[in-house]
This record gives C-alpha cells, sequence and structure tokens, in this order.
C-alpha cells in the first residue's frame, strides 16, 4: 500500500506487517528523509487515514538505515519554509505510534520521533536539534518536547549548542524507550506495536490522551481527568469483556468499544 496516487511521489509508503498494525516509512532517502512539506502533508493525512479505519490500532514510523529523518527540508527553507501547522494534525492522532529510529533523527526528525508515544532507537543512532546552527531554533516542539523529557540541562545543550546524542544516551535520559543494535530497531518496534495492537483499542487511545495531559495541566486537573476518563471506561463493552474474562480465567476478546 502507498500514500500518493497517480504520477506524485510517494514519500511516504504504508505496509502491513500485521492485521491491526501499519507501518509507515518515510521515502526519501537521497536527502536522508528530510521532511519537506509534501512530505509532512502526505504523513499527516496517511496517520489520518489510518487513525479512522477502524483496522489500525498500532502505528510504527520508519525511515531507513541511514536516517529517520534529517529534519524539515533546508532546501524549501528559502522559498516558502515549513508549514509547521502541519504537525497539530500529526500531534492530534488517537492511535499509538512507535517511532523506529535508525541512523540521523535531526530537527524535525527528532521532533517527529518525539511526537510518536514509543521511540525505538539503534544503539548507534545520532539524535539532535541542529536547527542552532541554521541561526534558528526547533520549530515542531523541540524546545518543549525535549526539556519535558530529558531535563532542562541536556535540552539547553541540544537546543543552544546543537550538540547530538547516541541511541544509547537517548535510552539512558528516558527519550527512547529502548535502545537496540541497529538491525533490531524495527523488530522491537513491529513487536511493541503487536503488544499495543492486543490490547483494548478504546482503553489504549484514552490512555494515550491521558498520559499527553500530564504535560499540558496541573496534576489536580490531570487526576479528574483521568477519573472521568476511568467511569467512562468502566461502562464500556470491552471493560465488561476484560473483567469477566478474568473471573472466567479466559482471554479477553476486545471489540473497541
Ligand atoms: N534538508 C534538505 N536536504 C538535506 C537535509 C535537510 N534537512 N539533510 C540532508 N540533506 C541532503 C544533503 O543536502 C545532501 O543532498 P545532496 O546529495 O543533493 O548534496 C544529502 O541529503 C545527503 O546529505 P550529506 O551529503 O550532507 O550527508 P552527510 O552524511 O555528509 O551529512 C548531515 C549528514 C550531518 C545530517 C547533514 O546532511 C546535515 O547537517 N543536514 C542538515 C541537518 C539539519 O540541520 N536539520 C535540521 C533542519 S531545520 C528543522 O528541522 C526545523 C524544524 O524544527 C521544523
Amino acid at each position: 500500500m502507498s500514500s500518493s496516487t497517480g504520477s506524485e511521489q510517494a514519500v511516504v509508503v504504508t505496509e502491513r506487517p500485521h492485521e491491526h498494525v501499519a507501518l509507515v516509512r518515510l521515502n526519501r532517502p537521497k536527502v536522508l528523509n528530510a521532511l519537506s512539506n509534501a512530505l509532512a502533508e502526505q504523513l499527516a493525512g496517511t496517520l489520518e487515514r489510518l487513525d479512522a479505519d477502524g483496522v489500525t490500532r498500532a502505528v510504527v514510523i520508519a525511515g531507513d538505515d541511514r536516517a529517520f529523518a534529517a529534519g524539515a527540508d533546508i532546501a524549501e527553507f528559502a522559498s516558502e519554509g515549513p508549514h509547521l501547522e502541519v504537525w497539530d494534525r500529526i500531534w492530534a492522532v488517537g492511535l499509538p505510534t512507535i517511532a523506529a529510529v535508525r541512523g540521523l533523527a535531526l530537527g524535525g526528525g527528532l521532533e517527529l520521533a518525539m511526537s510518536c508515544d514509543m521511540m525505538v532507537v539503534a544503539d548507534d543512532a545520532r539524535l539532535g536539534q541542529p536547527e542552532i546552527n541554521l541561526g534558528v531554533i526547533p520549530g515542531a516542539g523541540g524546545t518543549q518536547r525535549l526539556t519535558r523529557t530529558v531535563g532542562k540541562t541536556l535540552a539547553t545543550e541540544m537546543v543552544l549548542l546543537g550538540r547530538e546524542i547516541s541511541g544509547r544516551e537517548a535510552e539512558l535520559h528516558g527519550l527512547a524507550n529502548r535502545a537496540v543494535p541497529a538491525e533490531r530497531v524495527l523488530p522491537v518496534a513491529l513487536d511493541l506495536a503487536k503488544r499495543l495492537a492486543k490490547q483494548a483499542p478504546h482503553a489504549v487511545r484514552t490512555a494515550k490522551k491521558i498520559i499527553a495531559r500530564a504535560f499540558e495541566e496541573s496534576l489536580h486537573a490531570g487526576l479528574l481527568d483521568e477519573r472521568r476518563a476511568f467511569y467512562a471506561l468502566l461502562q464500556s463493552e470491552d471493560a465488561r469483556e476484560g473483567i469477566a474474562a478474568f473471573l472466567e480465567k479466559r482471554k479477553p476478546v476486545w471489540q473497541g468499544r
């Protein structure tokens, strides 16, 4: 399955490695998967379609061996510049997403990986926010998500000095869920996705949304949101099934309702 039609180049390619799991590949290998506006648009459209298809339960986003993505397309800076509004659509996706990072994740590439719910990285991956070297700053969440995840000390070095960190360091600082040898990145990411796809779909989406609120609200407001979401889920068919399955000592069968 590909995400473009007619003569338009597929800069985002979608595969279906498992019934409920989609693998979305960034596909501009000659420019290290630089995130052109066309690529960002295709990616947002692809994720929105998967989000609404009623089948997909988890998405892995990957690049290739050399790069997840080397950032926004600098060649476009002189003309139109990056259309940053498209990121709102990427951030609004309700499905759980996993970034599978080999090689470079720089600038917008790291911001895309940080937009995902989980990150699997190669031990030797190179992660950074080098925008300062261009005389600008990150524009798609780098100053905020990186700081909240790794803390001000390291984020300041990465954003103000353009310091890169390895995949292994990213795991140590809590930026990545797993750092593994490069050839294991995709299998491990797909395995996590399959595990996510086995959980009750509605509960997974709700959990993702409420976790995101921890970055946006006071603890008190977040706890109230969590309580409301818990009571709402308790009324769902899946919760009734999950509880009945536990009591009957069998595996639950989720309907996503
Ligand atoms: N945009 C456009 N083209 C890019 C690119 C980018 N971000 N990164 C790499 N490329 C292109 C190069 O121009 C080169 O193209 P040609 O073969 O046509 O010359 C090709 O990809 C291969 O790159 P290099 O020859 O430079 O490869 P390298 O291994 O020597 O160096 C690199 C790799 C260190 C990543 C270097 O390419 C580089 O510094 N790239 C820019 C990284 C960057 O600054 N990213 C941040 C962008 S700004 C941003 O992302 C803003 C935001 O928050 C939204």
